[in-house]
């Protein structure tokens, strides 16, 4: 364990590890696959967010007018709350919180708690993200887990459940479409917001032939993201070679936001399995 990273370790093969910064999760290795992808040009300069693992978007998912893309959340340093703990069946949990502060008021200025309860299990770890309104005022936002998923040819990998549903095509003037594969599969810059969609992916062909699956709890929205050849190459901190190995796949509340009264909670989770 390094000062910014936590480790949770089920055995040498079966680990999360967590950077502070952003409580970004940049690696789990289940049963000596790794099943997230992170950018070799990510930067890990405490500045910009880490480029893949699973950063956490809030209190905004996208441009936003009081502060950076995808919120703050994700570019401050977290507070390892609890450190992990080995539960009774070999279970490991750690929890990471953040609270406002004097940055966060600046652009955000709204108190609240987010608790983010990590549990790695033998092949499949659990989120728990958790948003009180400690203080006065109610507030809104919107959130997002995500999530980068180590892929082996983006082309072959295709995810369920998004059949029949619309989305928001953020490379076609943000018009809405209606999706009619059974199987999504991506071949070109893909940045689609999908509404209401299940409470479960399937995502064949990620890694090494793993198949993934994304459970949600009170996420309603999964964004699919791939920004293909050319938008890579402009990516400062990502491989201009890197997008065929990466797919996102990202649980949120991001197409309507979530509003809290003070002294209320949003309670929101996210399984991922994999096999
Ligand atoms: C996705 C968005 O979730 O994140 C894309 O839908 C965005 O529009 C992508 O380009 C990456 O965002 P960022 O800020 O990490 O470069």
């Amino acid at each position: 364990m390094s000062a910014d990273r936590v480790v949770l370790e089920r055995s040498t093969d079966t680990s999360l590890t967590v950077h502070l910064f952003g409580a970004t999760v940049v690696s789990w290795k289940c049963n000596g696959s790794e099943i997230l992808f992170v950018s070799k040009n990510s930067l890990f300069n405490n500045k910009k967010a880490i480029r893949g693992g699973i950063p956490v978007c809030f209190p905004q998912f996208g441009p936003w007018d009081l502060g950076p893309q995808h919120g703050f959340a994700r570019i401050t340093t977290w507070t390892m709350e609890q450190e992990p703990k080995t539960l009774s069946g070999g279970d490991v949990c750690a929890v990471f919180t953040l609270n406002d502060n004097e940055e966060t008021r600046k652009m955000w200025n709204h108190g609240f708690k987010v608790t983010y309860t990590l549990t790695l299990k033998e092949t499949e770890f659990v989120s728990d993200f958790v948003v009180n309104n400690t203080g006065e005022d109610p507030f809104s936002f919107t959130a997002l887990l995500h999530t980068y998923l180590s892929v082996s040819d983006v082309t072959k990998t295709t995810v369920s459940g998004l059949k029949g549903l619309k989305y928001v095509d953020k490379v076609r003037d943000g018009q809405t479409f209606t999706e009619d594969r059974e199987l999504v599969s991506l071949s070109e810059n893909y940045d689609r917001v999908y509404m209401d969609t299940p409470s479960g992916h399937i995502v064949h062909n990620v890694t090494t032939g793993k198949t993934v699956i994304i459970k949600k709890t009170n996420l309603p929205d999964t964004v699919v993201w791939n920004p293909w050849e050319e938008k890579a190459k402009a990516m400062g901190d990502f491989g201009d070679d890197e997008y065929p190995k990466m797919l996102c796949v990202e649980a949120g509340h991001v197409s309507s936001p979530v509003t809290l009264d003070p002294g209320a909670s949003f309670i929101a989770g996210q399984v991922i399995v994999a096999k």
